[in-house]
């Protein structure tokens, strides 16, 4: 793949080292686009040692060459890491007052940027409502971490590490690939992931995934099989059409994806206490999760002794609250307006109606706007990479059925979420 790698001038921009290596050592090829600014923190020599490749940021270097047209053209990614608010902000505004503006202008695939700059300037109203325009127009505006920032201050404002920029930057191009396969070209974005970038970008998305733990006592547990594989497709197919993405992960058997800002919890009252402060303020809420329905009523504070004098312990269990179920009822008051809650159903059908009749069932007992339904058999869903999924909505619309890898499911619940949060 052809990737630019635009360079702003923060300190950071020596990460972008580091950065423009795990592209060249994965087989792709980058053209560095400093900025001016930026060679005073890294110079072009060092650029051209990396890439291999000749540097500038003016546009009248190699003027035969059209640079400032052809760069931006021929790109499948762009990347823009460290983006300054000087940077954010040319970018918002249209700005074309060097090569990499004018790049950005020229765009054709996705446009990743990873903001660094001190706290104060993140949270900038000027800032924040020009990521806020460049996540609306579609593109990838990662949050930068939280930590040590240059000086004697921390906050959210530093780069995220290389290799998360690398990986959220990845999900980017895979969200955007056409349906064949191929990278997209001259705005051969997919209609669906077009419309999905459109309508997500700059809103919020929590998600929550895995299996919830509920203790016994402190080594032991109660859990369920789920590996939260699909919530975190979800959480990165949300993030890649440009929403700010939320996690509130349950015990994982895979790494939250990069980019998202994830919250975890162990238990289903712990995952209750996140997820109904963070709807507060969520346009979409996909309860993926796999809450246990019960909690041991008595978790013991001290390990709970084998004693052969004693009889063997019972275990009480008393119910779990609904989470979905308090979301739909808090929603009228507390939620933004026009918030979409998504719920998640493993589904058997029996001898007295099929997975489809159970599933419009709860759909309407949960009161909740899409329903995603697996049918599940031995083994079936839990664990495996691959899913089989009805996608139902309230309205009684015919049922979207979604199979493929969790990343392509999830890119169809996406879809659908953004089909019904557009304006009717
Ligand atoms: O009723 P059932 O457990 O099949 O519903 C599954 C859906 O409800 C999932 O979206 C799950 O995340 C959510 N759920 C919940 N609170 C519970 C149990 C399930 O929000 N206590």
């Amino acid at each position: 793949m052809e990737v630019v790698l635009g360079v702003g001038g923060g300190i950071a921009a020596y990460k972008a080292a580091l950065l423009l290596r795990l592209f060249t050592e994965a087989g792709h090829a980058v053209t560095v686009i400093p900025t001016e600014a930026s060679t005073r923190f890294v110079g072009i020599a060092t650029w051209e040692a990396l890439s291999g490749r000749p540097v500038s940021n003016s546009v009248f270097d190699q003027v035969d060459k059209v640079n400032h047209v052809r760069l931006g053209h021929e790109a499948d990614l762009i990347v823009v890491a460290p983006a300054t608010a000087d940077l954010l902000a040319r970018a918002a505004a249209g700005l074309a007052s060097d090569l990499l503006t004018n790049t950005l202008l020229m765009a054709r695939g996705p446009v990743l940027f990873a903001p660094a700059m001190h706290t104060e300037m993140w949270r900038h109203p000027a800032t924040v409502a020009n990521v806020e325009l460049l996540r609306r127009r579609g593109a990838v505006v990662l949050d930068p971490a939280v930590g040590r920032l240059t000086g004697a201050d921390s906050g959210p404002g530093r780069l995220p590490e290389p290799e998360v920029i690398f990986q959220a930057a990845l999900a980017a191009v895979d969200a955007a690939l056409s349906q064949d396969g191929s990278l997209p070209q001259h705005g051969s974005l997919r209609q669906d992931d077009a419309t999905a970038l459109e309508i997500l970008a700059g809103k919020t998305v929590t998600v929550t995934a895995g299996g919830t733990r509920e203790p016994l006592d402190p080594v032991r547990f109660l859990g369920n099989r789920s590996s939260g594989k699909q919530g975190v497709a979800l959480a990165r197919a949300a993030a890649a059409a440009g929403a700010h993405v939320r996690l509130i992960s349950a015990h994982l058997e895979v790494p939250p994806p990069p980019g998202v800002e994830t919250i975890a919890v162990e238990t289903a009252l712990e995952l209750r206490a996140e997820t109904l402060s963070a709807a507060k303020d969520s346009d979409v809420v996909i309860m993926a999760a796999a809450v246990a329905d019960f909690r041991p009523a008595n978790p013991s504070g001290s390990k709970i002794k084998k004693r052969d004098d004693a009889d063997d312990p019972v275990i009480r269990l008393i119910r779990n609250p609904d989470i979905l179920a308090e979301l739909v009822q808090a929603r009228p008051q507390s939620a933004p307006a026009g918030q979409l809650l998504v719920g998640f159903a493993a589904e058997t059908g029996d001898e007295r109606g099929g997975v489809l009749e159970y599933a419009r069932a709860k759909l309407e007992r949960k009161g909740c706007d899409l329903l995603v339904v697996n049918h599940v058999g031995a083994g079936k869903v839990f664990g495996q990479d691959l899913n089989d999924v009805l996608i139902l909505d309230r309205d009684g619309g015919t049922p979207i059925p979604a199979a493929g890898t969790k990343d392509e499911v999830a890119r169809a619940v996406v879809e659908q979420v953004a089909a019904h949060l557009a304006p009717r």
